[in-house]
């Protein structure tokens, strides 16, 4: 130790001279330290013989040092050195040396990290056109609606927009597919475009010299972060990314293009993928003037090749949170990410950490037709989607260039900047809204989406939610009527089990290895916590080919979140490592009962795991405002869960359900009837195999709060789950639920049959991701019987004339060319993924 510190000390430098020196990565290593009150930065700088170069953004006590490279290897030792100090002090250790302070000064040291250059952000979209069919106007039944036409032209009239292409904005108001729009025109009409409000677009620069886009650049918020300089000029020749998803939001009315969906708005640039860029300025960069930028619009995140598992570093996690606690004056600032285009791929929005944070609104994509375009992710994290290309168009807007528009926008990098024009209208009527509010704006006023390969789950709150489009696709309108009047939430509050310790074999194919955890009312009630809007789960799994895993998680009233699925491009040789999932399924539940994870094994192969534990969190409102602390600033994942607190958790192999529920043999006598799901209590697990249905309704009736839980008013949807139109049989509740789940199971059943054949016309199925949701739900039937209903509901079809079969061509062939195409290995199609597209 003595020696280091000598070595740290011989390399101080005077400052007047370290100040001389131009510091760049070329010549010199950077670090991010974040000091505690006790310590100035300067004294930290003098002690590691750094450089001070200031405060790392918005983050209060996070500073940035730098040093000459050469010499950077002991300051690293250094860090190192007080970083397992640290460690050893918080696990209580009584090593006198390590109470004793440091003579450097260094113990207000609290956190440090190298940083370094990366380019691990992309872009998302637009997907390559050329791989999706131009539409056969021979066979395209192009319905023009003339009296819609009519309409258009009288709303374009009556708000004197004479953007020579507002006709190609179909996003913006549909002739063709009259109502697949984001239904903006009416709040326009209202006089609602978006004044007050400023966007940030995140992304590769911004033509702030585009005619389109000049009146409503706003300069105080932008900076480009990978040239240094305050304007966000797009610098490379394919930067228009971020130019093209600003003119989705704010592209001025006038005679240039066509408009925003708030083109009275403003726009800021914040550039950052065009070059690699550090966690520090990352960080800075999504607070980069938050009193100004209200929104932060984000269609980029790690790549999405369906293998990548990848979350922001803390200080981006914390400059998130710091956002959320400080921007816009405390009331938060509102994070839009696209979902990410590796639909195709099997890639899911769950493995991207700025995707599936609580903190951003995660939006996804809708085609022309209303149909889903095959490359949107789905996820438990998504909330909603908007319209972007597919089914033979694409999103019109502005591009780089002085008078340059472009009709190839895509991808669901077109799809969030369009959600995020219709949050900033909601916030020009309701500026007070807080981040939480926008989301519940989102939840509430989102139309569902029927589609016919797709699981919708009912909610208690009477909402309807599906993993490839959210809770539905914005509705402008809804958004803006609901804003206006709009009650403001209380503080946010949060409820954290502790590690549930299971460390069990998860059994290779469809059952799966399920684990407990009782939320009684009082644990709730101690974290002052009413209702749930968010649920993650952290977990570790060790494994030998991550791709094979799923993992979905019950709530206490019968949704089911799909955490994981499986992806056959994944095959990294790890689990999951302290990962956390995201669901906003179970928003407005109470939290209260059995919260049951299932980790499955999809694979029977060579792959062999070990589910170790995991620990849940509900976010949700508090009950009383008045005692609620914020959050604090996340920490980094902190490996001693897995020696300390854990508990044991109740452990049970999943009833294997894939085959006719009645023809489960009772043999089975090893399994404890009746078993109850424990609470906190330290238990040993206990292990079972496949229970029969008279078990299973056991444990159903175990549960403590399932439907019949109807203590709080806003569980419409769960007192309500049967309509009242069916008879009842004079039955109790459960009772009625395995009457209609028996009924529901065969209609079920036979309409499987027909989905089978189906099937079998269609190979696009054959690679559907989806696939595996639409079976598990029907045979899911039985253990789900709390929500009977939800099964058919997926199955309503979107109807009319819309579903016509060219879309379906256009995924069939997609799919086709996919299948004997480069991109088996997913790396052809990771390139093409991200490919840009050609200039218009
Ligand atoms: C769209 O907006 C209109 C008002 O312009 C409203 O009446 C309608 O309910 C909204 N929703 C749909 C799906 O059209
Ligand atoms: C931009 O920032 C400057 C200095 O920070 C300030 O004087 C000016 O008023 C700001 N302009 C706007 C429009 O906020
Ligand atoms: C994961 O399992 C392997 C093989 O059983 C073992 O060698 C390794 O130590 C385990 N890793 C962790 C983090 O538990």
């Amino acid at each position: 130790m003595r020696v280091l510190k000598a070595a740290a000390f011989s390399l101080l430098l005077p400052a007047s001279i370290a100040q001389l020196v131009t510091r760049t990565h070329d010549t010199h290593d950077f670090f991010a330290l974040h000091l505690d009150d006790s310590v100035a930065p300067e004294n930290v700088a003098q002690a590691l013989g750094c450089h001070h170069e200031g405060q790392i953004g918005s983050l209060q006590g996070h500073h940035k040092f730098s040093i000459d490279r050469d010499q950077a290897p002991a300051v690293e030792l250094l860090l190192e050195e007080l970083r397992v100090q640290q460690k050893l002090r918080r696990r209580g250790s009584s090593d006198a040396s390590l109470l004793q302070k440091r003579e450097d000064g260094l113990d207000g040291v609290l956190w440090s990290q190298k940083l370094v250059l990366k380019h691990r952000l992309h872009k998302r979209g637009p997907v390559d056109l050329s791989s999706l069919p131009k539409p056969d106007e021979q066979l395209t039944p192009r319905q023009v609606d003339q009296d819609a036409i009519i309409r258009q032209k009288r709303i374009a009239s009556d708000l004197e927009i004479r953007d020579p292409h507002f006709d190609k904005q179909w996003h913006l108001f549909n002739p063709v597919q009259v109502g697949n729009d984001l239904n903006v025109t009416g709040v326009w009409l209202e006089g609602i475009t978006g004044k007050g409000v400023v966007t940030a677009i995140v992304d590769d620069g911004l033509d702030m010299d585009s005619i389109d886009l000049k009146d409503n650049f706003f300069l105080n918020g932008s900076w480009d972060f990978n040239d240094n300089v305050r304007e966000p000029k797009p610098r490379l020749s394919d930067d228009r990314h971020g130019t093209r998803c600003a003119g989705e939001v704010a592209a001025v009315r006038n005679n240039v293009c066509g408009v925003g969906m708030a083109y009275d708005s403003k726009v800021s640039g914040i550039r950052i993928l065009s070059k690699e860029i550090n966690d520090a300025d990352e960080a800075t960069a999504i607070n980069y003037g938050f009193q100004h930028n209200d929104i932060y619009s984000c269609s980029w995140g790690p790549r999405d090749d369906g293998q990548t598992m990848d979350a922001p570093g803390l200080l981006v996690k914390r400059a998130m949170v710091n956002g959320i606690l400080h921007g816009r004056d405390g009331k938060g600032s509102i994070f839009v990410f696209a979902a990410g285009n590796g639909g195709v791929a099997d890639d899911n929005c769950n493995f991207d950490g700025y995707t599936n944070s609580i903190y951003s609104v995660t939006v996804g994509a809708l085609d022309q037709l209303g149909h889903h375009p095959s490359y949107s992710e789905a996820c438990s994290a998504q909330l909603v989607v908007a319209y972007s290309s597919g089914g033979g168009n694409s999103i019109y807007t502005t591009d780089v260039g002085t008078e340059t528009c472009t009709d190839k926008h895509g991808g669901t990098s077109a799809a969030g900047p369009l959600a995020a024009g219709a949050i900033a209208l909601a916030l020009s009527v309701r500026p007070d809204l807080t981040w939480r509010d926008v989301q519940y704006l989102m939840v509430e006023t989102a139309v569902p989406i029927h589609a016919e390969h797709d699981e919708v789950q009912l909610t208690p709150i009477g909402r309807e939610y599906s993993h490839q489009y959210g809770y539905g696709v914005v509705d402008t309108y809804a958004l803006v009527q609901k804003a206006k009047d709009w009650e403001l939430v209380k503080p946010q509050s949060w409820y954290t089990s502790p590690w549930l310790r299971v460390q069990k074999d998860i059994p290779e194919g469809d059952q799966g290895l399920a684990s407990y955890f009782d939320i009684t009312a009082d644990m709730l009630k101690q974290a002052n916590f009413e209702r749930v809007e968010h649920v993650t789960v952290t977990m570790n799994v060790n494994h030998t080919l991550r791709g094979d895993l799923s993992v979905e998680l019950r709530g206490p009233q019968g949704i089911v979140s799909h955490l994981s699925v499986p992806r056959k491009y994944d095959r990294a040789e790890a689990g999951y490592v302290d990962w956390t999932f995201m669901s906003v399924a179970h928003w407005g539940e109470t939290g209260e009962g059995v919260w049951s994870i299932v980790v499955k094994d999809t694979n029977v192969n060579e792959y062999h795991g070990v589910f170790t534990d995991w620990r849940l969190t509900l976010w949700g409102v508090s009950i009383d405002p008045a005692s609620q602390l914020p959050h604090p600033l996340p920490e980094e994942n902190d490996d001693d869960h897995n020696i300390e607190d854990a508990v044991y958790a109740t452990v049970s192999i999943k009833p294997h359900t894939k085959t006719q529920p009645t023809s489960v043999a009772t043999d089975h006598p090893d399994r404890p009837v009746n078993e109850k799901p424990s609470d906190t209590v330290a238990k040993p697990t206990t292990t079972a195999m496949a229970p029969t249905p008279v078990e299973q309704e056991e444990e159903e009736e175990a549960k403590p709060s399932t439907v019949t839980d109807e203590t709080s008013p806003s569980q419409t949807a769960s007192q309500g789950f049967l309509p009242s139109f069916l008879p009842t049989f004079g039955a109790q509740p459960h009772t009625q639920i395995w009457i209609y789940a028996s009924i529901a199971l065969i209609l079920i059943f036979c309409l499987a049959l027909g989905i089978y054949f189906q099937v079998q016309r269609r190979k696009r199925l054959r690679n559907n991701p989806h696939d595996d949701y639409e079976f598990e739900m029907i045979d899911d039937e039985d253990d789900d019987a709390e929500a009977p209903l939800t099964g058919r509901q997926g199955r309503k079809r979107r109807g009319g004339e819309l579903y016509n079969a060219f879309a379906e061509e256009s995924d069939e062939e997609l799919l086709s060319e996919e299948d004997d195409g480069p991109y088996r290995d997913g790396t052809g199609l990771t390139e093409k993924s991200h490919k840009n597209e050609p200039e218009a």
